[in-house]
C-alpha cells in the first residue's frame, strides 16, 4: 500500500516538475532598443517611471563609454559589432573613401552603398548564419544589404512610421510561427529635439516624458503578447548631447582658404581633406588657430580614441571642445545641441538598462563600454561572435547565471523581499511556473516523508553509512 502511494506521488512530482521546466523557453530572445541621443542622465531630469520600473526589476549601468566619434552611425554599428570605428569602418555620418572614391552621407542615398558596411559583420547576420531569425524596425544599417544579406525581417527606413507601428512589427515577428530570437528597434528622439532646442532647454522635459511613455507602451505591448517575462529587453542609445551656443562658434573660413581643402565632416569633429600639395599649408593655418580647437594629423590622434587606422579617417582631424561648434562659414546651419565630441565627456554617454529572464533584478553597475554589449548579445543568443573590441567579463555581473539559456536559480530576489505590490505587473511572472514548482515540491516532500517513515519502520541498517558519507564533505570544508 505505502510503496504504491510512494511511486504514484514520485512519478506525479517528476512529471509536474519536468512539464514546468519544459514550458520555459529553451531559446533566449533579445530585443535591443535604441532611443537616439538619450543621454544617461535624462533618467533624472523629469519623472521617468517606466525607465525606473525597468531598473527596479532589471539592471542599470550608470556610465557607458561609447566610441569616438560620438555620432549616430558609428555608434549604432559599434553596438551590433563590438568594434571601434576604425575597425568597423563607419567612422562618421559623413565620409569619403579615397580608394572607393565614394562619399557616404545621410543627405542622400549613399548610405545604402554596401561597400561602406562590409569591413564588419553585424550581429543580425551572424545570428542568421547560426540558423536563427532576426527582425529590425529602422535600426541604422538594417535596410542595407551587407555581405549579401538583410535581416530576416526589416522595415525600409522611413522616419514617418510611428513608434506604435514599429513595435507592432517587432511583436509580430517575435510571435510568428517561425519567431525571431533577435529584434532591433530604433526611434529618432530625443536626438532630433536635443539638436533643435539644446539638452539644457526646459523644452526637453516633455520630450523625455514622451520617450518614457513610449517605453511604457512597449512594455504594455510585450506583456499583452506574453513576451515580457521571456524576452531580454535592452534599452540603450548611441550617444548623449551637449548644449551649444552662438557664442561658441569656430569659423573655418576665418583661418583657411576654401579652395585648399574639402570639408568631409563638419562639427564637432571636422574631417579635412587638403587638396593636392596643400597639406602643410592647411595644417599650419589651423593648428593654433583657436584655443578650443585641437588639430591632429591622422597619425597623431590619441590612441584612446581607436580612431586612426582607417583610410576613411581624413588626413587632418580638428576636434572642438565640449559645447563649441565648428562651421565653415557663420552663415551655415547651426544647432543648439550637438554630439560627436570626445567620448570621455560624460555628456556624450548613453543610457543603458536591461530586463528579462537572463538579467538580475534591481542591480546597478558603475561602468561598461559600448563595445561590451556585443559579447553580451552573443552570449544571450548563444551564438559565436566575430572578433571584437569588447569584454564579456565587463558585463557578466549583469546576468543571473553565466551559462547561456540557463534557468534562473530562484524566482528572483524581489519576490523574497516581498516587494511586489498587487497590481504591480511583475507579479505576473509566470503564474503557471510557480504553481508547477510548488505542486511538484509539495509532492516531493510528501514522497520523502513517506519514504523516511517507510525506512524507519523497516529498520534498514544502511542508514548510518549514508549519514557518514553526507558528513564527509563538511569535514573537508
Ligand atoms: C572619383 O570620382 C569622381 C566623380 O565622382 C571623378 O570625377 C574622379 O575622376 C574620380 N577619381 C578617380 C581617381 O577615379
Ligand atoms: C551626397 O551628398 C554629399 C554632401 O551633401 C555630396 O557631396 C555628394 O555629391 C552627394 N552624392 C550624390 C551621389 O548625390
Ligand atoms: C512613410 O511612412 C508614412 C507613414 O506610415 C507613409 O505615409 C509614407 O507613404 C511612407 N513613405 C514611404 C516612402 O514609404
Ligand atoms: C561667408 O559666407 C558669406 C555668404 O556666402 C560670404 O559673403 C562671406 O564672405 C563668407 N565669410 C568668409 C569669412 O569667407
Ligand atoms: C576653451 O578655451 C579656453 C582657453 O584655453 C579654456 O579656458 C576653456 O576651458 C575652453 N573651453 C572648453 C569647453 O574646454
Ligand atoms: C533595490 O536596491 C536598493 C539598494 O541597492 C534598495 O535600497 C532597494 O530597496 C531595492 N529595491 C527593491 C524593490 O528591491
Ligand atoms: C579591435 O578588434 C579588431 C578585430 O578583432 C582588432 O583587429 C583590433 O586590433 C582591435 N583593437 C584594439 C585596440 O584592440
Ligand atoms: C547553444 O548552442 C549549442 C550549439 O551551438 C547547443 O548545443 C546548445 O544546446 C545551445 N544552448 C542553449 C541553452 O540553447
Ligand atoms: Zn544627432
Amino acid at each position: 500500500m505505502t510503496s504504491k502511494l510512494l511511486w504514484v506521488s514520485f512519478i506525479l512530482a517528476a512529471l509536474i516538475l519536468s512539464v514546468t521546466f519544459s514550458l520555459q523557453p529553451d531559446q533566449q530572445k533579445v530585443l535591443l532598443v535604441s532611443f537616439d541621443g538619450f543621454r544617461w542622465d535624462y533618467l533624472y531630469r523629469v519623472p521617468t517611471p517606466h525607465f525606473h520600473y525597468v531598473m527596479k526589476y532589471g539592471v542599470h549601468v550608470k556610465q557607458v563609454t561609447n566610441i569616438f566619434i560620438t555620432k549616430t552611425y558609428p555608434n549604432h554599428y559599434t553596438l551590433v559589432t563590438g568594434l571601434f570605428a576604425e575597425n568597423h569602418g563607419i567612422v562618421a555620418n559623413d565620409m569619403f573613401d579615397p580608394i572607393l572614391n565614394k562619399s557616404f552621407s545621410l543627405d542622400n542615398m549613399t548610405i545604402y552603398d554596401s561597400e561602406f558596411w562590409e569591413e564588419a559583420t553585424p550581429i543580425w547576420i551572424t545570428n542568421q548564419r547560426a540558423g536563427h531569425s532576426s527582425g529590425a524596425a529602422m535600426w541604422p544599417g538594417t535596410d542595407v544589404k551587407i555581405h549579401n544579406s538583410f535581416p530576416t525581417h526589416y522595415m525600409p527606413y522611413n522616419e514617418s512610421v510611428s513608434f506604435e507601428d514599429r513595435v507592432a512589427k517587432i511583436i509580430e515577428w517575435f510571435t510568428s510561427k517561425e519567431p525571431i530570437n533577435l529584434g532591433l528597434l530604433y526611434w529618432e528622439d530625443p536626438d532630433d529635439m536635443g539638436h533643435n532646442v539644446g539638452p539644457e532647454s526646459p523644452l526637453m522635459g516633455p520630450v523625455i516624458s514622451d520617450i518614457d511613455n513610449k517605453l511604457g507602451y512597449l512594455i504594455q505591448m510585450l506583456k499583452k503578447a506574453k513576451l515580457w517575462n521571456v524576452l531580454n529587453l535592452i534599452i540603450t542609445s548611441d550617444h548623449g548631447m551637449t548644449q551649444c551656443s552662438e557664442e561658441r562658434i569656430i569659423e573655418l573660413d576665418e583661418y583657411l582658404d576654401k579652395d585648399h581643402y574639402v570639408l568631409i565632416d563638419q562639427s564637432p569633429v571636422a574631417a579635412i581633406l587638403p587638396k593636392e600639395g596643400k597639406f602643410d599649408e592647411v595644417y599650419e593655418a589651423l593648428a593654433h588657430a583657436h584655443p578650443n580647437l585641437t588639430v591632429y594629423k591622422r597619425e597623431e590622434l590619441p590612441e584612446r580614441w581607436h580612431y586612426k587606422y582607417n583610410r576613411r579617417i581624413q588626413p587632418i582631424i580638428a576636434v572642438a571642445d565640449d559645447g563649441w561648434y565648428i562651421l565653415q562659414n557663420k552663415s551655415d546651419n547651426f544647432l543648439l545641441g550637438n554630439h560627436g565630441y570626445d567620448n570621455a565627456l560624460a555628456d556624450m554617454h548613453p543610457v543603458f538598462l536591461a530586463h528579462g529572464p537572463a538579467f538580475r533584478k534591481n542591480f546597478t553597475q558603475e561602468a561598461m563600454s559600448s563595445t561590451d554589449l556585443y559579447p553580451l548579445l552573443c552570449h544571450l543568443l548563444n551564438i559565436t561572435g566575430m572578433s571584437h573590441n569588447g569584454s564579456f567579463r565587463n558585463v557578466q555581473d549583469l546576468l543571473r547565471s553565466t551559462s547561456p539559456g540557463a534557468l534562473p536559480p530562484t524566482p528572483g530576489p524581489t519576490l523574497l523581499h516581498g516587494s511586489v505590490k498587487p497590481g504591480d505587473d511583475e507579479s505576473e511572472e509566470s503564474y503557471a511556473y510557480f504553481l508547477g514548482v510548488s505542486l511538484g515540491s509539495i509532492l516531493v516532500i510528501v514522497f520523502f516523508v513517506i519514504f523516511i517513515k517507510h525506512l524507519i519502520r523497516s529498520q534498514i541498517p544502511a542508514l548510518p553509512d549514508v549519514q557518514a558519507e553526507i558528513a564527509q564533505p563538511l569535514l573537508q570544508a
